[in-house]
């Protein structure tokens, strides 16, 4: 197994081109399943999660082909990628395919709206606590879906179609509000949903579903509806900037002090976590390019935050925002709402001399004047990242292992940090 090796203490300088999200572009994909017709994504991130989704999407019958490079781009530019589901030849995902990839189990609700069944293997569990799927299907349900939970399977039916209805979830849910929309497009009748998750990659959702012909109004605010029709076309949409990746090689800049532009980031996807980065002393400014963010010689002060569903702090930018504050003057206090269990990496960065003490879903982290480095592993995507920032701080070299979790979730990271001065090399396992 592949791992990376930081020497810690070099500012980082120079621009980040920012990649397409991750998570806009899993259900953007799924999506392609609600249509005979082509689906062409552009700005789609070279990830391994991206490359599992596809093969997942092909077990269904979804033909893939990808652009080839054009002049000017790089392994750090997005591709394009064309889906095309003219036919659905398997309405089952097995659980060979869906454990590798929570996010695929939202093809449950395209297949159901366009064949009237499908039947998708139950996520298994997840480093960052239970991730349950009960509103997700009672989502399905409400549009007419009858379920049932078969030999660790969810079997999905609605042989007289999807009628549409009034959704109302009692907490806010990404993955829910995903599926509900994907269902609803192709449903008879208006669907309301609400309490809907306002997540940026929702909104990148519904523009995309409406640019293939679906009739959706309110999606960015929490009351969504749908008016379903009965097909949809093709159509051409790039995905949304990463808002994760935005905040990440933000903290990273703020932690080893520096200069650098991320290019094609947006400050209105990531407000809140940006609000906290000038809160804790950083220069955050918006360009026409990107965002820019400084430190140059101001002390890093304590700052305490709780994650939100957007607006709010996101929870993946917890990790690494507590990397950070584990330099800053004073203490912190990080509350995780969203997750029950997504304080894996505190044990990690102890090991690089951090002071964490939790106290139920609060870390409290206390600034200490210098980290060193050390062999560490995380056991999820966003802790494995705030392992790299906090490595990029430290005295000494720091060893992350497990790289996989990184190369499902950062594009060229170690391209993108190196090209602004850091030490950071792969070596192969
Ligand atoms: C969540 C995050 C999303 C993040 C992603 C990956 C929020 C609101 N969502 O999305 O920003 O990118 O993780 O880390 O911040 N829940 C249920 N039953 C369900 C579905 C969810 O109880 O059927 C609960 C979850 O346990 C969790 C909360 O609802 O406590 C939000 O979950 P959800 O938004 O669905 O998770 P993801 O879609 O994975």
């Amino acid at each position: 197994m592949d791992k990376i090796r930081i020497t810690g203490g070099q500012r980082l300088d120079g621009a980040i081109p920012i990649s397409g999200a991750k998570n806009a572009a899993l259900p953007l994909m799924i999506a392609s399943l609600l249509t005979d017709e082509t689906l062409t994504l552009a700005n789609v991130p070279r990830l391994s999660d991206v490359s599992a989704l596809s093969r997942i999407l092909s077990n269904h019958g979804v033909d893939r082909s990808i652009a080839g490079k054009r002049i000017g781009q790089s392994a750090e530019t997005g591709q394009t990628i064309a889906l095309t589901a003219r036919q659905i030849v398997d309405t089952c995902a097995p659980y060979e395919l869906v454990s590798t990839m929570r996010a695929s189990f939202w093809v449950i609700a395209p297949i159901l709206a366009r064949m009237g069944e499908a039947k998708v293997s139950l996520p298994g569990g997840c480093a960052i606590g239970t991730r349950p799927v009960d509103l997700l299907l009672m989502a399905l349900e409400r549009l007419g879906a009858e379920i049932e939970i078969e030999n660790g399977y969810a079997i999905a039916r609605a042989p007289r179609g999807l009628k549409g209805a009034e959704i109302v979830f009692p907490k806010v849910t990404v993955g829910g509000t995903h599926t509900a929309l994907m269902a609803a497009v192709l449903a008879q009748g208006t669907t309301v949903i609400e309490n809907a998750a306002r997540e940026p990659e929702v909104t990148d959702l519904a523009a995309c579903l409406t640019k293939m012909g679906a009739k959706i109004e309110g999606a960015g605010t929490s009351r969504i509806v749908v008016t379903g029709v009965a097909r949809l076309g093709g159509a051409h949409h790039a995905v949304l900037p990463d808002r994760i990746e935005t905040g990440t090689y933000a903290m990273a800049v703020a932690m080893t002090g520096g200069d650098v532009l991320l290019e094609g980031a947006r400050a209105d996807l990531l407000q809140s976590a940006l609000d906290v980065l000038v809160k804790a002393g950083v220069e955050v400014s918006s360009t026409k390019e990107g965002i820019r963010v400084r430190r140059n010689g101001q002390p890093l002060e304590a700052v305490d935050v709780e994650t939100d569903p957007f607006p709010g702090f996101p929870t993946d930018l917890q990790a690494q925002f507590m990397a950070l504050m584990t330099k800053a003057r004073g203490t912190s206090r990080i509350r995780e709402t969203i997750f029950e269990n997504r304080f894996m990496h505190v044990q990690e960065l102890a090991r690089l001399g951090a002071k964490i003490r939790l106290e139920g879903d609060c870390a409290h982290v206390e600034g200490v004047a210098k980290l060193t480095g050390a062999p560490v592993m995380a056991t999820d995507l966003r802790a494995s990242v705030s392992l790299v920032i906090a490595g990029l701080a430290a005295e000494g070299e720091t060893t992350i292992n497990r790289v996989y979790h990184l190369d499902r979730g950062f594009e060229a990271l170690e391209a993108k940090l190196t090209r602004c001065g850091a030490l950071v090399e792969r070596l192969s396992g």
